[in-house]
């Protein structure tokens, strides 16, 4: 298993290595390595078990690191940088020589981040490089909120995981891309649209595509747990599986006819960034259970709400 600890120190010496570590942000824990190295990013691809067409997101500790590794920077970059980083938003920019192509799954754009959690970003002040991190869980399933969810599912593969607690925020990044002209979002996550809009203006967004889409974060089944998930309104739903060992997640209220220890209820204050912050601890619970069918309702379509309910669409997808 991999050794759990606070120590940057420990997590330094195993990256300068070209091994891979497991870190803390506030969205989700990732499973990082030396960016500026072939050879640990492909170690990333390896314990994760992810296609090579996905690429990889590249976290910074300064906007100036930014300049190094990405062209053709637009304005609209630095006026999202100033209102909201750190945090948990992701750039796509055109990419500069410095970044290797397997980090891009040979794409000429990169995804850059800029971690707000403490701890990450004292690590990667320390390193003399930048680290490429997806989400630390294997391809497909639910991201991990805390160092106990790394260790289950990667623990055999990797050395070390820095506990950083459990997760803030508790959704992926949002990535928006500033590689053409118009900017789009590619994946709501940790930072609402409407925030992002304050600055940007109307923003459009990116369907889902079931095969082959620019970010595979984007894939129509994704974020999934091994549980039958469905989604929608709860009361339909409920009249067609009623007869079935039933689970269910909901926003603040329970769910009559469902048993009370099998229900997960996100916030029962109705605060959808509490909601956002429990949701992924409660799809891996609900795989824990004997329950073969869980009930997942809409949350309202506004703030953190619409990642939820996007999270929870893909989740439902078999
Ligand atoms: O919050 C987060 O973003 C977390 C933490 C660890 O930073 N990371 C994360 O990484 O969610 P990952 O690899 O699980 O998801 C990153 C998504 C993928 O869907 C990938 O396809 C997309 O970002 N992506 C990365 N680089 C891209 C690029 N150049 N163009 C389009 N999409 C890109
Ligand atoms: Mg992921």
């Amino acid at each position: 298993m991999a050794q759990i600890g606070t120590d940057i120190a420990r997590a330094r010496a195993f990256l300068e290595k070209g091994e891979t570590v497991a870190i803390p942000t506030e969205t989700v824990y990732g499973l990082a390595a030396n960016a500026l190295d072939t050879e640990a990013v492909a170690r990333v691809f390896e314990v994760k078990n992810r296609p090579s067409f996905d690429p990889l997101i590249v976290h910074l500790s300064s906007k100036e690191s930014a300049t190094e590794l990405c062209n053709d920077i637009p304005d609209l970059f630095y006026a999202l940088y100033e209102a909201f980083c750190p945090g948990p938003l992701t750039f796509i920019l055109p990419k500069s020589s410095r970044v290797p192509d397997l980090v891009t799954a040979g794409q000429p754009t990169v995804g850059i981040r800029f971690p707000e959690h403490p701890l990450c970003q004292s690590l990667l002040q320390e390193l003399a490089f930048p680290l490429a991190a997806p989400s630390a869980n294997p391809f497909g399933y639910v991201s991990p909120t805390s160092a106990e969810h790394v260790q289950q599912q990667l623990g055999q593969r990797i050395p070390y995981i820095l506990d950083g607690g459990p997760c803030t925020v508790g959704l992926e990044s949002t990535i928006i891309d500033l590689s053409h002209k118009v900017p789009v979002i590619l994946r709501l996550g940790g930072l609402s649209l409407e925030s992002i809009e304050t600055v940007s203006g109307k923003i459009h967004l990116v369907k889902t595509s079931s095969s082959r889409p620019k970010a595979p974060g984007m894939l129509s089944s994704h974020y999934a747990p091994a549980k039958k998930v469905v989604f929608g309104n709860m009361k339909e739903n409920y009249r067609i599986f009623k007869g079935k060992k039933l689970g269910s997640i909901t926003f603040s209220r329970p769910v009559t006819g469902v048993p009370y220890e099998y229900q997960w209820i996100l916030s029962p204050a109705g605060d959808l960034k509490e909601a956002a912050r429990t949701l992924f601890k409660a799809l891996r619970e609900t795989d824990a259970t004997d329950r073969e069918v869980i009930l997942a309702e809409q949350f309202p379509e506004e703030g953190l709400g619409r990642a939820i309910n996007d999270r929870l669409k893909r989740a439902a997808v078999q």
